[in-house]
């Protein structure tokens, strides 16, 4: 009864405060997303068995909806946003892409005709050339969007067989997508598969076109990214006349950074393109860039013009050249990724620009599209590689690097200088003297005290100057004494030195840190390092790893990491190019961490680092 007196009570929808609180809800979603499981933590129903079985009785207050989104539907979520899902492919959305969603579904127009959305259809059209442009496709083709890449696929298959009357046979890979079996199956066109090289790429000399409609060729095939020898096969295609439709759904994307150039050889002379900014152009699911270079073929597939879609103006629309009829404002949410990232030509990074605080202008929230598809892209492979979901690196120009040792990078804490846990129990005991609910609070900030000046964090609870004094004293003295070298720490570091190798240490820690560093043992024995209370970046981001490697002036292919493994540094590290090692704590089998448990490499002390380089 109670419950219901209080949902007869709930307030109308209100976009503004209720959308307020949506988008406080997707920002935070968003800062947390790389702390949850990547994995969703349930069995199958138990989402189904948390939910009422019928719609409620009243409207219900929209707090409430944001409680079950927490509770309730969280945990059944794989987690698609974290920078640690390596699954599958790399499908970012973009804060630019999630706002032009907003805005699709806030002006909710259905473009089937040019006249129900003139914006619609020219937005659309402006933005597949920017993207062509970006991709560095043909100016003259014509462009549109479909909702997934095996829509598109459908598409230029019925293109295909239009164009190519009587021939059925579709040939393709066997590494090639199984959408391309679908389309075959839906369009009634025989498929026949051929054999691939032992890098997984079609061999064109084993192709029969005598009665074939179409060729899909891939560049970026889905297991191995392997890419097929378009310019062959768009040469057999030529001579026999049969459409050539490439499937560049993963790795069309690529295109946008000029050492990916060469997998587009041939695509200029394809009949049809697919590509899917939805796979890491920071455009949200779903969106998938098709192209066509004889579009007139593509209209006598698809154009029907019932009486009650006839119109005056002599304006062709969009749906004449695609399966569906009603076509959402996707092309919102394609154009707002370039123009608010910029497509950068040279990173910023590349160009050594740094902001105010002396951080390259690197940083994800400043990176150009260019820059940032080129990191996203090589993240995600290794990190498909790390988890054993991906093939023969075929496309994937940074991964496996042999390139040879230059630098040595360290972690401090528990890996250079050992953490005193007694000691630290024991000044926690004294500031909490002066702390209310100190527990607590000191946990819940622990991001926070790593990326800023310790100081503003002791005021921001409030304490009072004596108090503040006492804590900050307490806190520095604590950390002058605990930054002893680890058995073996200065000896290792002077015989890398002695090797010719660069020695840098990135340290998760906050400023009481910054300010003993000169006077330890340590600042004498390392070329540089950087302190994520300075930086204003923590490990495992990119990022922090990057500005190591800068200073030191190496590349992270070049660099070995050692670290005790907290705050995920060893995944991080190797995302970033490097090679990784964990080192135990004294007397130890097993690291401390969670996420360093059966890390390969590990080393028992820091002598051993010199019997890996
Ligand atoms: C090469 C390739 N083609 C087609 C597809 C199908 O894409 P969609 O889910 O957009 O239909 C994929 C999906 O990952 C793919 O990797």
């Amino acid at each position: 009864m109670e419950a219901d007196r209080e949902a007869q009570e709930a307030p109308a929808v209100d976009l503004r405060r209720d959308g307020a609180a949506a988008l406080e809800w997707a920002a935070s979603y968003l800062e947390r997303v790389r702390d949850f499981p990547v994995l969703a933590q349930v069995e199958p129903g138990d989402v189904r068995a948390r939910l009422p079985e019928s719609p409620p009785e009243h409207g219900e207050p929209f707090a409430n909806v944001l409680r079950d989104l927490d509770e309730v539907l969280l945990p059944g979520v794989t987690h698609w946003q974290s920078p640690r899902f390596f699954a599958y492919f790399a499908n970012t959305a973009s804060d630019a892409g999630i706002l032009a969603e907003l805005l699709v579904a806030t002006l909710n127009n259905v473009g089937f005709l040019w006249r129900t959305s003139p914006a619609l259809h020219e937005l659309e059209e402006v933005a597949m050339s920017w993207l062509g442009q970006l991709l560095g496709l043909p100016r003259e083709w014509h462009g549109h969007i479909e909702d997934t890449a095996s829509t598109s696929t459908i598409a230029a298959l019925a293109a295909a067989r239009e164009a190519r009357p009587g021939a059925r046979v579709v040939l393709c890979s066997e590494q090639a997508h199984s959408s391309v079996d679908k389309a075959a199956r839906l369009l009634d066109l025989e498929l026949r598969k051929v054999p691939t090289d032992d890098e997984f790429r079609l061999r064109p000399e084993l192709l029969s076109l005598d009665d074939a409609c179409a060729v899909v060729a891939t560049v970026g095939t889905t297991s191995s990214a392997a890419v097929d020898p378009v310019p062959a096969i768009a040469e057999a295609c030529a001579s026999a006349g049969v459409w050539l439709h490439v499937d560049a759904a993963y790795a069309g994307s690529a295109w946008t950074c000029e050492e990916f150039g060469w997998s587009a050889a041939g695509v200029e002379r394809a009949d049809s393109l697919v590509v899917n900014p939805h796979k890491w152009l920071f455009t949200p699911m779903d969106c998938s860039a098709f192209w066509c270079s004889r579009p007139d073929e593509l209209r006598n597939a698809f154009s029907l013009v019932p009486e009650y879609l006839r119109v005056a103006e002599e304006v062709v629309s969009l749906s004449e050249y695609g399966p569906a009829l009603g076509r959402r404002f996707r092309a919102l949410k394609l154009w707002l990724p370039p123009r608010r990232l910029g497509r950068g030509e040279r990173s910023a990074a590349e160009q050594g620009q740094r902001d105010g605080r002396g951080l390259p202008l690197a940083h994800p929230a400043r990176r150009p599209l260019r820059a940032a598809a080129r990191c996203r892209q090589r993240a995600h492979d290794r990190g498909r590689r790390a988890v054993g979901l991906g093939g023969a690196p075929a496309l994937r120009g940074g991964v496996g690097s042999t390139e040879p040792l230059e630098a040595v990078i360290f972690d401090l804490w528990d890996t250079l200088a050992l953490w005193p846990s007694e000691s630290f129990a024991r000044v926690k005991r004294q500031m909490a003297r002066h702390i209310p609910n100190f527990e607590r609070v000191w946990d819940v900030t622990y991001n926070d005290r790593q990326t800023g000046p310790i100081e503003a964090y002791f005021r921001a609870l409030g304490l009072d100057d004596d108090a503040l004094e006492h804590c900050l004293r307490l806190r520095t003295d604590f950390t002058r004494a605990a930054l002893v070298p680890r058995e073996g720490a200065l000896e290792t570091l002077d015989e890398l030195r002695t090797r010719g190798y660069k020695r840098g240490v990135i340290s998760v820690c906050s400023s009481d840190v910054e300010e003993a560093w000169d006077k330890t043992p340590f600042a004498a024995h390392v070329d540089d390092v950087v302190l994520s209370c300075a930086v204003g970046l923590r490990k495992p981001q990119p990022e922090i790893y990057q500005l190591a490697c800068e200073r030191l002036e190496v590349r992270p292919g070049e660099c070995l990491f050692v670290g005790d493994g907290a705050n995920d540094e060893l995944a991080g590290a190797e995302r970033v190019g490097m090679k990784a090692v964990c080192i135990l704590p004294p007397g130890r089998d097993e690291p401390l961490w969670p996420e360093a448990r059966g890390w390969e490499p590990t080393i028992r002390s820091l002598e051993d680092v010199l019997t890996l380089v």
